[in-house]
């Protein structure tokens, strides 16, 4: 493992007004993203919206890191150039999600365990030779009346930590992504303890298999209350439990936080990261950025909805959101 090259890459990732786009969605989440607005779910369908992503212009001043899913790091533009060569032209780093996704966690209802370990040192290899430089892995934890048990946290953790040891030995930059997500009724506290405990168990695992933590990216959830909860923080409350969650859990030597968006509307989850920035820019040890999909994304592909003569509407769209979490890494965000 080359341990100053891991942490170039995560410098890199981390860097200046920048943050990462995530457009690894698999298969049947595009397919669910596109069935929504009536899109049609074939590759072609899916391989023209990641062309439009990866060539809308100006994307590379906001964005330094693109997470892709298996199909898009095989797919090319209409003219034959690989979108990760697009990429890697334009200066943002290519990235790719490999987990096999979460499933059920048997004897745990209501949980999930992500899967696929089995073989993951060989496709690292192959994403590396790709040219690949970072990799994502999401365990997905549940809040609910029971849940989550200290079993599932665990169980993902260790699988997290487990993943991203064989990141690093590959020279991938591991992105260790444990997602509570916002289903349920749950209140922002509930979610802070969650968080935390799910952090710390997280950490505790990455410690035991001996990751390196300055070469790796954390990639939570923001504390919020759940979806269907009547409690409706505000910007500050929200900044002020998500920043202590992180500020009690995440050692100093990782050198970056890049939230997911988990749902949130694009403007909200660009003016939490911005409050977050504007209260507590100058405690804040490691870079904390955005490595949103849908908070990215959907103005975006609402505008394409599959039209050609919308690409360039889109990709304005696709750039303006960056734009705006760009200023709002720096605390200068307006909506
Ligand atoms: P969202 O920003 O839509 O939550 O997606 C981020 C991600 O990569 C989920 O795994």
């Amino acid at each position: 493992m080359d341990t100053s090259t891991l942490k170039t890459i995560a410098y890199q990732l981390m860097q200046g007004n920048k943050g990462l786009l995530a457009m690894d969605e698999s298969t049947t989440t595009c397919n669910k993203r596109f069935q929504e607005l009536g899109i049609p779910q074939t590759e072609e369908y899916r391989r023209k919206y990641r062309d439009l992503i990866v060539n809308a212009p100006g994307l590379e001043e906001y964005i330094s890191g693109a997470i892709l899913f298996d199909e898009t790091i095989h797919q090319s533009t209409a003219d034959g150039t690989l979108f990760i060569d697009i990429l890697k032209r334009k200066g943002i780093i290519p990235g790719i999600k490999v987990d096999e996704g979460a499933i059920p966690m048997v004897g745990f209802p209501g949980e999930k365990i992500t899967e696929g370990l089995d073989g993951l040192g060989d496709r690292l290899k192959k994403y590396y030779q790709m040219g690949a430089r970072f990799a994502k892995w999401r365990a997905v934890i549940t809040i609910g009346a029971d849940i989550p048990s200290s079993t599932c946290i665990k169980a993902n953790a260790y699988t997290l930590a487990r993943y991203a040891m064989f990141c690093q030995e590959a020279g991938l930059v591991p992105i260790v992504e444990p997602e509570v997500v916002m289903d349920g009724d749950h209140s922002l506290q509930r979610c802070a303890e969650v968080t935390t405990e799910v952090i710390h168990a997280v950490f505790n695992a990455l410690y035991q298999h001996r990751v390196d933590l300055e070469g790796m990216i954390l990639k939570p959830n923001m504390i919020l209350s759940g979806e269907d909860s009547a409690e409706k923080p505000g910007l500050d409350e929200v900044a002020e439990a998500t920043v202590k969650c992180f500020l009690k859990t995440v050692p100093a030597s990782v050198p970056g936080i890049a939230f997911l968006s988990g749902g949130q509307s694009a403007a909200l989850a660009s003016e939490r990261l911005n409050r977050m920035h504007t209260r507590f820019g100058d405690v804040m040890p490691w870079v904390l950025t955005y490595s949103f999909s849908r908070a990215i994304q959907q103005p975006a592909l609402e505008l394409w909805n599959g039209n050609d003569e919308n690409i360039i509407a889109a990709q304005r769209a696709l750039v303006h959101r960056a734009a705006c979490n760009s200023a709002a890494k720096i605390g200068v965000y307006t909506a």
